[in-house]
């Protein structure tokens, strides 16, 4: 399943979910290599979000195996949830900053915490981060004080202060202005331009039809088709991805 960069970094195997009698994921598989870059598409309600957070035990799979950097993670310890996570960033759609801290607090509270490091150290860190996402000059603000794109772009510098190895984008710029679309764009192309591993859910076409190396379009749970950009966006083809994505064109025509 691997598109040819080497031994997988995260491997999810066979993942199954059930919320009451709704079985939301029907054992979905999905391998990254180091570097590769893979994008979830699909109608709302396909399992998107469930197998993002599935993939960093944010909600517990029923079943499956989550492999990362060569560790198979058990569920039921919490060294091991531990480790996953401070491999695997998360980036959501709606931000998930604290509301009752500065943007450089935001980053450092989970450094202290988390990596405990020093005050000194964790400032430091934060700072440069912020200044990478273009927020040098913002580090005292309060999240109401930012604007959506300023506020996800600190998610962004939050997730990477930690160093993850992999990171999930649950349709990150879904919750913007189309006018604040552009800036959280850029810093994710430049994320990839470094060589960040991603598996991201997204509707925009410009981080799809340049970042993926895979789409992985999803529905109803399954995986129901994969490939290359190129290939499932070529002229002609008739795949889903390309009706979907074809789709997703005309309401942007729309809304002009
Ligand atoms: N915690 C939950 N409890 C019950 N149902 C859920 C829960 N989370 C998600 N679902 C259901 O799972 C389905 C897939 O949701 P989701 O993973 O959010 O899809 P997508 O991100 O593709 O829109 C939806 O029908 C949703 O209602
Ligand atoms: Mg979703």
């Amino acid at each position: 399943m691997s598109t040819g960069k080497g031994n997988p970094i995260l491997r999810a195997s066979n993942i199954t979910k059930t919320f009451g009698n709704n079985t939301i994921l029907h054992g979905v598989s999905v391998e990254l290599a180091k570097g590769e870059i893979k994008i979830l598409i699909g109608s709302s309600g396909g399992g998107k979000s469930t197998l993002l957070q599935c993939i960093n035990c944010l909600v517990v799979p029923d079943s499956g195996e989550i492999e990362v950097d060569g560790m198979v993670i058990d569920i039921t310890k919490k060294k091991d949830l531990y480790r996953l996570r401070q491999q695997v960033g998360m980036i959501f759609q709606d931000f998930n900053l604290f509301d009752h801290l500065t943007a450089i607090d935001n980053i450092t509270i989970a450094l202290r915490k988390v990596k405990k490091i020093s005050r000194e150290q964790a400032t430091q860190r934060a700072r440069q981060e912020l200044e990478q996402v273009g927020l040098g000059d913002k580090q005292h603000l309060y999240p109401a004080q930012l604007s959506g794109g300023q506020k996800q772009r600190v998610a962004i510098a939050r997730a990477l202060a930690m160093d993850p190895k992999i990171l999930l984008l649950d349709e990150p710029t879904s919750a913007l202005d189309p006018t604040l679309v552009g800036e959280v764009i850029s810093v994710i192309k430049r994320l990839a331009a470094k060589g960040m591993t991603m598996i991201m859910a997204t509707h925009q076409m410009s981080l799809i039809s340049t970042l993926a190396d895979e789409i992985l379009f999803m529905e109803n749970g399954r995986i129901v088709e994969q490939g290359t950009p190129s290939v499932l966006l070529a002229k002609g083809n008739k795949s889903r991805t390309r009706g979907f994505c074809d789709s997703l064109n005309d309401l942007v025509g729309e809304e002009g």
